[in-house]
Protein backbone atom coordinates (compact mmCIF):
# COMPACT_ATOMS: atom_id res chain seq x y z
CA UNK A 1 0.00 0.00 0.00
CA UNK A 2 1.09 3.40 -0.60
CA UNK A 3 2.25 5.23 2.39
CA UNK A 4 0.38 8.61 2.98
CA UNK A 5 3.72 10.60 2.29
CA UNK A 6 4.14 9.42 -1.17
CA UNK A 7 0.19 9.38 -1.77
CA UNK A 8 0.07 12.99 -0.54
CA UNK A 9 3.22 13.20 -3.94
CA UNK A 10 1.03 12.31 -5.85
CA UNK A 11 -2.29 13.28 -5.54
CA UNK A 12 -4.00 15.56 -7.87
CA UNK A 13 -4.16 19.44 -6.48
CA UNK A 14 -7.14 20.67 -4.53
CA UNK A 15 -9.51 22.07 -7.56
CA UNK A 16 -10.43 24.62 -5.17
CA UNK A 17 -8.14 26.61 -2.79
CA UNK A 18 -9.27 29.91 -1.04
CA UNK A 19 -7.76 31.76 1.42
CA UNK A 20 -8.05 34.17 4.42
CA UNK A 21 -5.20 36.86 3.92
CA UNK A 22 -5.27 37.95 7.70
CA UNK A 23 -2.12 39.73 9.55
CA UNK A 24 -0.48 42.62 7.27
CA UNK A 25 -1.49 44.80 10.65
CA UNK A 26 0.67 42.63 12.64
CA UNK A 27 3.49 41.88 10.38
CA UNK A 28 3.85 45.46 10.00
CA UNK A 29 3.92 46.07 13.40
CA UNK A 30 6.28 43.41 14.32
CA UNK A 31 8.66 45.37 12.03
CA UNK A 32 7.98 48.87 12.83
CA UNK A 33 6.40 50.10 9.82
CA UNK A 34 2.99 51.60 9.58
CA UNK A 35 0.00 49.43 8.60
CA UNK A 36 0.09 50.55 4.80
CA UNK A 37 3.33 48.99 4.63
CA UNK A 38 2.21 45.86 5.46
CA UNK A 39 -1.02 45.20 3.10
CA UNK A 40 1.79 46.71 0.34
CA UNK A 41 3.66 43.18 1.17
CA UNK A 42 0.26 41.71 1.48
CA UNK A 43 -0.03 42.77 -2.56
CA UNK A 44 3.35 41.11 -3.57
CA UNK A 45 2.43 37.93 -1.64
CA UNK A 46 -1.18 37.48 -3.20
CA UNK A 47 0.86 38.20 -6.94
CA UNK A 48 3.18 35.32 -5.54
CA UNK A 49 0.60 32.92 -4.77
CA UNK A 50 -1.13 33.25 -8.03
CA UNK A 51 1.82 32.25 -9.66
CA UNK A 52 2.63 29.21 -7.31
CA UNK A 53 -1.63 28.24 -7.80
CA UNK A 54 -1.09 28.03 -11.68
CA UNK A 55 2.31 26.25 -11.26
CA UNK A 56 0.59 23.75 -8.77
CA UNK A 57 -2.42 23.10 -11.34
CA UNK A 58 -4.71 24.46 -8.79
CA UNK A 59 -7.82 25.40 -11.30
CA UNK A 60 -9.68 28.18 -8.61
CA UNK A 61 -7.68 31.01 -6.29
CA UNK A 62 -10.22 32.44 -3.85
CA UNK A 63 -8.62 35.53 -2.19
CA UNK A 64 -10.06 37.07 0.76
CA UNK A 65 -8.96 40.61 0.36
CA UNK A 66 -11.61 42.80 1.89
CA UNK A 67 -14.71 41.80 4.03
CA UNK A 68 -18.28 43.53 4.25
CA UNK A 69 -16.88 44.11 7.79
CA UNK A 70 -13.34 45.78 7.18
CA UNK A 71 -15.30 49.23 5.59
CA UNK A 72 -15.53 49.73 9.48
CA UNK A 73 -11.75 50.45 9.46
CA UNK A 74 -10.47 53.67 9.50
CA UNK A 75 -10.89 55.57 6.64
CA UNK A 76 -7.36 56.21 6.20
CA UNK A 77 -7.03 52.75 6.34
CA UNK A 78 -9.85 52.20 4.06
CA UNK A 79 -8.53 54.64 1.45
CA UNK A 80 -4.68 52.85 1.48
CA UNK A 81 -6.11 49.14 0.88
CA UNK A 82 -8.57 50.82 -2.22
CA UNK A 83 -5.11 52.48 -3.54
CA UNK A 84 -3.48 49.52 -3.19
CA UNK A 85 -6.22 47.41 -5.03
CA UNK A 86 -6.29 50.25 -8.03
CA UNK A 87 -2.77 49.64 -8.10
CA UNK A 88 -3.04 45.79 -8.66
CA UNK A 89 -5.86 46.12 -11.06
CA UNK A 90 -3.80 48.01 -13.34
CA UNK A 91 -0.56 46.78 -13.19
CA UNK A 92 -1.77 43.11 -12.79
CA UNK A 93 -4.61 42.59 -15.37
CA UNK A 94 -2.37 42.13 -18.44
CA UNK A 95 0.41 40.05 -16.57
CA UNK A 96 -2.70 37.87 -15.07
CA UNK A 97 -4.04 37.66 -18.84
CA UNK A 98 -0.59 36.60 -20.68
CA UNK A 99 -0.64 33.81 -18.13
CA UNK A 100 -3.77 32.31 -18.52
CA UNK A 101 -5.43 33.69 -15.46
CA UNK A 102 -9.30 34.62 -15.56
CA UNK A 103 -10.03 37.30 -13.22
CA UNK A 104 -13.34 37.45 -11.27
CA UNK A 105 -14.78 39.62 -8.33
CA UNK A 106 -17.47 38.65 -6.12
CA UNK A 107 -18.49 41.09 -3.06
CA UNK A 108 -20.60 43.85 -2.95
CA UNK A 109 -19.38 46.31 -5.73
CA UNK A 110 -22.03 49.06 -5.16
CA UNK A 111 -19.39 50.50 -2.38
CA UNK A 112 -16.51 50.24 -4.77
CA UNK A 113 -15.54 53.35 -6.43
CA UNK A 114 -16.32 53.60 -10.09
CA UNK A 115 -13.06 53.46 -11.13
CA UNK A 116 -12.26 50.41 -9.60
CA UNK A 117 -15.74 49.27 -10.48
CA UNK A 118 -14.72 49.73 -14.40
CA UNK A 119 -11.29 48.25 -13.68
CA UNK A 120 -12.74 45.03 -12.62
CA UNK A 121 -15.17 45.14 -15.68
CA UNK A 122 -12.22 45.30 -17.99
CA UNK A 123 -10.44 42.85 -16.49
CA UNK A 124 -12.91 40.21 -16.20
CA UNK A 125 -13.75 41.02 -19.95
CA UNK A 126 -10.06 41.29 -20.92
CA UNK A 127 -9.17 37.66 -19.10
CA UNK A 128 -12.51 35.78 -19.08
CA UNK A 129 -11.40 33.20 -21.77
CA UNK A 130 -8.64 32.27 -19.79
CA UNK A 131 -8.67 28.80 -17.96
CA UNK A 132 -5.04 28.34 -16.36
CA UNK A 133 -6.37 29.53 -13.05
CA UNK A 134 -9.12 31.27 -12.34
CA UNK A 135 -8.87 34.36 -9.19
CA UNK A 136 -11.45 35.12 -7.62
CA UNK A 137 -10.99 38.48 -5.26
CA UNK A 138 -13.37 38.68 -2.22
CA UNK A 139 -13.86 42.14 -2.68
CA UNK A 140 -16.76 44.08 -0.20
CA UNK A 141 -17.69 40.46 0.39
CA UNK A 142 -19.73 39.24 2.92
CA UNK A 143 -21.35 35.69 3.33
CA UNK A 144 -24.29 36.56 5.20
CA UNK A 145 -24.76 39.69 2.96
CA UNK A 146 -24.43 37.28 -0.03
CA UNK A 147 -26.93 34.72 1.94
CA UNK A 148 -29.49 37.97 2.20
CA UNK A 149 -28.94 39.03 -1.10
CA UNK A 150 -29.84 35.06 -2.54
CA UNK A 151 -32.97 35.05 -0.06
CA UNK A 152 -34.08 38.33 -2.14
CA UNK A 153 -33.46 36.91 -5.18
CA UNK A 154 -35.52 33.83 -4.59
CA UNK A 155 -38.48 35.74 -2.96
CA UNK A 156 -38.81 38.25 -6.15
CA UNK A 157 -38.74 34.79 -8.41
CA UNK A 158 -41.39 33.88 -5.58
CA UNK A 159 -43.40 36.73 -5.86
CA UNK A 160 -43.27 37.14 -9.86
CA UNK A 161 -44.70 33.53 -9.98
CA UNK A 162 -41.28 32.51 -11.59
CA UNK A 163 -40.66 29.86 -8.66
CA UNK A 164 -42.85 27.93 -5.93
CA UNK A 165 -41.67 27.70 -2.56
CA UNK A 166 -41.47 24.14 -2.55
CA UNK A 167 -39.20 24.06 -4.84
CA UNK A 168 -36.17 25.80 -3.60
CA UNK A 169 -33.75 23.53 -2.69
CA UNK A 170 -29.73 23.89 -2.11
CA UNK A 171 -29.43 24.55 -5.88
CA UNK A 172 -32.14 27.08 -6.05
CA UNK A 173 -29.53 28.85 -3.45
CA UNK A 174 -26.52 27.89 -4.65
CA UNK A 175 -27.46 29.55 -8.11
CA UNK A 176 -28.39 32.74 -6.64
CA UNK A 177 -25.15 33.40 -4.93
CA UNK A 178 -21.93 35.03 -6.46
CA UNK A 179 -20.16 31.90 -6.74
CA UNK A 180 -22.86 30.19 -9.05
CA UNK A 181 -20.79 28.68 -11.60
CA UNK A 182 -17.71 27.99 -9.57
CA UNK A 183 -17.27 24.59 -7.36
CA UNK A 184 -16.94 24.57 -3.43
CA UNK A 185 -13.69 25.63 -1.56
CA UNK A 186 -12.13 21.97 -1.01
CA UNK A 187 -9.23 23.69 1.00
CA UNK A 188 -10.06 27.02 2.98
CA UNK A 189 -6.65 28.30 4.68
CA UNK A 190 -6.18 31.67 6.73
CA UNK A 191 -3.11 32.63 8.20
CA UNK A 192 -1.93 34.76 11.18
CA UNK A 193 -2.68 32.55 13.56
CA UNK A 194 -6.50 33.35 14.43
CA UNK A 195 -8.84 30.22 13.62
CA UNK A 196 -12.44 32.16 12.89
CA UNK A 197 -14.06 32.38 9.13
CA UNK A 198 -14.94 36.09 9.40
CA UNK A 199 -17.89 35.92 6.92
CA UNK A 200 -16.32 34.26 4.06
CA UNK A 201 -17.79 31.63 1.97
CA UNK A 202 -20.25 30.68 4.88
CA UNK A 203 -22.51 28.57 2.74
CA UNK A 204 -20.30 27.55 0.51
CA UNK A 205 -17.18 25.90 2.66
CA UNK A 206 -19.94 23.57 4.82
CA UNK A 207 -17.59 20.71 3.96
CA UNK A 208 -13.65 22.58 3.03
CA UNK A 209 -11.10 20.88 4.64
CA UNK A 210 -9.41 24.49 6.72
CA UNK A 211 -5.77 25.21 7.20
CA UNK A 212 -4.68 27.55 10.26
CA UNK A 213 -1.23 28.99 10.05
CA UNK A 214 1.17 30.85 12.13
CA UNK A 215 2.76 33.03 9.59
CA UNK A 216 1.55 36.62 8.29
CA UNK A 217 0.08 36.74 5.15
CA UNK A 218 2.88 38.81 3.75
CA UNK A 219 5.26 36.37 4.53
CA UNK A 220 3.16 33.42 2.90
CA UNK A 221 4.62 31.83 -0.37
CA UNK A 222 5.12 28.42 -2.63
CA UNK A 223 6.46 26.72 1.36
CA UNK A 224 2.93 27.61 2.74
CA UNK A 225 0.90 26.72 0.12
CA UNK A 226 2.49 23.48 -0.61
CA UNK A 227 2.87 22.43 3.05
CA UNK A 228 -1.48 23.43 3.22
CA UNK A 229 -1.90 21.55 0.10
CA UNK A 230 0.19 18.79 1.73
CA UNK A 231 -2.17 18.81 4.87
CA UNK A 232 -5.02 18.83 3.09
CA UNK A 233 -4.10 15.36 1.53
CA UNK A 234 -3.76 13.72 4.65
CA UNK A 235 -7.26 14.48 5.69
CA UNK A 236 -9.89 11.93 4.93
CA UNK A 237 -13.09 13.86 3.70
CA UNK A 238 -16.00 12.28 4.72
CA UNK A 239 -19.16 14.33 3.88
CA UNK A 240 -21.18 13.00 7.03
CA UNK A 241 -20.44 9.27 5.68
CA UNK A 242 -19.15 6.14 8.23
CA UNK A 243 -15.10 6.53 8.06
CA UNK A 244 -13.53 4.29 5.53
CA UNK A 245 -11.76 0.69 6.12
C1 LIG B 1 -5.48 41.44 6.32
O1 LIG B 1 -4.65 41.95 7.29
C2 LIG B 1 -5.92 42.48 5.32
C3 LIG B 1 -7.32 42.89 5.45
C4 LIG B 1 -8.18 42.39 6.28
C5 LIG B 1 -7.80 43.92 4.54
P1 LIG B 1 -5.17 42.79 8.54
O2 LIG B 1 -5.21 44.21 8.15
O3 LIG B 1 -6.44 42.22 9.05
O4 LIG B 1 -3.99 42.53 9.56
P2 LIG B 1 -4.09 42.27 11.13
O5 LIG B 1 -5.10 41.20 11.35
O6 LIG B 1 -4.51 43.58 11.74
O7 LIG B 1 -2.71 41.85 11.52
C1 LIG C 1 -10.77 38.80 7.48
O1 LIG C 1 -9.77 39.39 8.22
C2 LIG C 1 -11.02 39.58 6.23
C3 LIG C 1 -9.95 39.54 5.24
C4 LIG C 1 -8.85 38.85 5.32
C5 LIG C 1 -10.17 40.35 4.08
P1 LIG C 1 -10.10 40.44 9.40
O2 LIG C 1 -8.79 40.80 10.00
O3 LIG C 1 -10.95 41.53 8.91
O4 LIG C 1 -10.97 39.53 10.38
P2 LIG C 1 -11.19 39.63 11.95
O5 LIG C 1 -11.61 41.04 12.24
O6 LIG C 1 -9.89 39.30 12.60
O7 LIG C 1 -12.24 38.61 12.25
MG1 LIG D 1 -6.90 40.87 10.48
Amino acid sequence: MESAASHAESSPPPLHVAIIMDGNGRWAKTHGLPRAAGHKRGAEAVRRTVECARDMGISYLTLYAFSSENWKRPASEVTDLMALLRLYLRNEIANLDRNGVRLRVIGDRSRLGRDIVALIEEGEVKTGNNRALTLTLALSYGGRQELVRAARALARDVAAGRLFPDDIDEAAVAQRLFTADMPDPDLVIRTSGEKRISNFLLWQSAYAELVFLDVPWPDFGRDELEAAVRDFHRRERRYGAAAAG
